[in-house]
């Protein structure tokens, strides 16, 4: 039987207690007789001292062997040490390589190529390891909240005829033969859900040609998109910051250790509480300074974020610059949506809009986007038959990760990037 380091960093062995370590070598040193391995496990780092005479000699040569990330097994007896990280070593009774392997190729001071070149190993770092662990909550209390909402959780195809989001963004395939796309956004499959099952939610990657260099932007990211029946513009704004905060709520009151490992204190996500902001697009051009008719850039979204401790929806875009199926004011001019900003510039995070739900002016907008009318056949007949007002949204898995998180790049937030001149490893 191993036992998880973690289990005793928390204090659960006494001190004298026999335990099995299995895992890596995360550093070591030595010194004459006595060497210090620190070995990782995926619950955390604990160093063994590893002292001649004590351990059988092959056992004290096999651990003056051991490179960085050798695989080992440690046996022996557990002692508080404040000198240790942690505050725990082990002092080996035995010490197994069960893998030397190879020098490892990362050490200090990489560069970020290399580092990505290297990515299958890279997420064995402690900074990868964290991340991972939080995205792994991020995504369960994500999850959590639309089931206890009632939401029903579906799998959208990722191959379609039917691109939602504008073309210049679409992957294209050959579809033996015909043409088809990987998916950007799984919404119009949503909503044919909304009248069989009402409230629905789907969690699967979506990908755009993207060919902007940002922090912000991958070409295949995990989308989180929700629509339910009835629901107006507002009902969807509120659902998102009950969404949002919820998750950030999880994270302080389960993980505020994970949390220090990026420098998040409890209080900075506790400030996401509804309501969060609300600003109309007019008065956000006003003060941008850019044209009616302009969306935001990096530069805007920063400044109307700058300073603010919770997101901001932007709501009522013109709607000649939002997609298709954005329900509008009477007068057509505005779009019934809103886009979630979050503070300090890490943009947009959530796109949510009411929908058309009427046959003909659902028709008249796909025209005037130029849509090829056949190749969505089957999404006019959800406004045929039984058709009622809704609305729906998405969610950046990788951008609410990386705000939470407050990470530098996107890429951080996903285990195998996929950026413009990236889709290796
Ligand atoms: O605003 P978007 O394009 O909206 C849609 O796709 C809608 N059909 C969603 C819906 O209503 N069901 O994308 C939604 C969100 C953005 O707010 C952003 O968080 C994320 O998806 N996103 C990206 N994340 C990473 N890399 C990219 N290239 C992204 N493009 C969009
Ligand atoms: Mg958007």
């Amino acid at each position: 039987m191993f036992t998880p380091i973690e289990f005793v960093l928390e204090g659960k062995a006494k001190e004298g207690d026999e335990v099995s370590l299995r895992g890596w070598v995360h550093r070591s040193r030595s010194s004459g007789g006595l060497a210090f391995v620190v070995v990782r496990d995926a619950s955390g780092v604990m160093q063994c001292a590893v002292k001649k005479g004590v351990v059988p000699e092959t056992d004290f040569e096999a651990a003056g062997k051991a490179f960085i990330e050798s695989a080992v097994e440690v046996y022996g007896t557990v002692k508080r040490d404040e000198r240790a990280p942690g505050g725990w070593e082990l002092q080996a009774t035995r010490f197994k390589l069960t893998h030397q392997g190879e020098a490892f190729p990362i050490t200090e001071d990489q560069s970020v190529e290399f580092l990505l070149d290297k990515r299958h190993l890279w997420l064995r770092s402690q900074k990868l390891t964290s991340v991972m662990k939080a995205r792994h909550y991020i995504v369960k209390y994500l999850r959590d909240f639309f089931d206890e909402q009632g939401f029903w959780e579906l799998s959208p195809p990722i191959i379609t005829k039917s691109g939602c989001e504008g073309g210049s963004t679409l992957f294209e395939l050959d579809y033996f033969g015909e043409k088809a796309y990987l998916t950007q956004s799984g919404q119009l499959y949503n909503e044919a859900f909304i009248t069989s099952l009402e409230k629905v939610f789907i969690l699967a990657p979506s990908f755009r040609a993207e060919k902007s260099r940002t922090n912000k932007h991958l070409t295949e990211y995990w989308h989180l998109e929700e629509e339910a029946a009835h629901f107006d513009n507002e009902d969807n704004m509120r659902l998102q910051e009950e969404l949002v905060s919820s998750v950030a709520r999880g994270l302080v009151e389960n993980n505020s250790k994970l949390l220090k490992n990026f420098g998040r204190k409890p209080e900075d996500l506790m400030a996401i509480e509804p309501p969060f902001y609300r600003m109309k697009y007019d008065e956000a051009v006003e003060k941008c300074g850019i044209e009616w008719g302009e969306d935001f850039g990096v530069p805007q979204e920063e400044l109307l974020t700058s300073g603010l401790e919770k997101p901001v929806f932007i709501t009522n875009f013109p709607a000649k610059i939002k997609p298709f199926y954005m329900e509008t004011t009477l007068d057509g001019k505005y779009a019934l949506n809103a886009d979630l900003l979050a503070p300090e510039g890490h943009g947009e995070i959530i796109g949510g809009s009411q929908r058309v739900w009427e046959y003909d002016k659902l028709v008249a907008r796909m025209r005037a986007a130029g849509l090829d009318l056949k190749d969505y056949e089957w999404y006019l007949d959800l406004r045929r038959y039984g058709s009622v007002p809704h609305s729906g949204f998405g969610l950046g898995v990788e951008r609410l990760v990386k705000w939470l998180l407050n990470l530098e790049h996107i890429r951080d937030a996903v285990p195998f990037p996929r950026v413009i001149n990236r889709a290796y490893p």
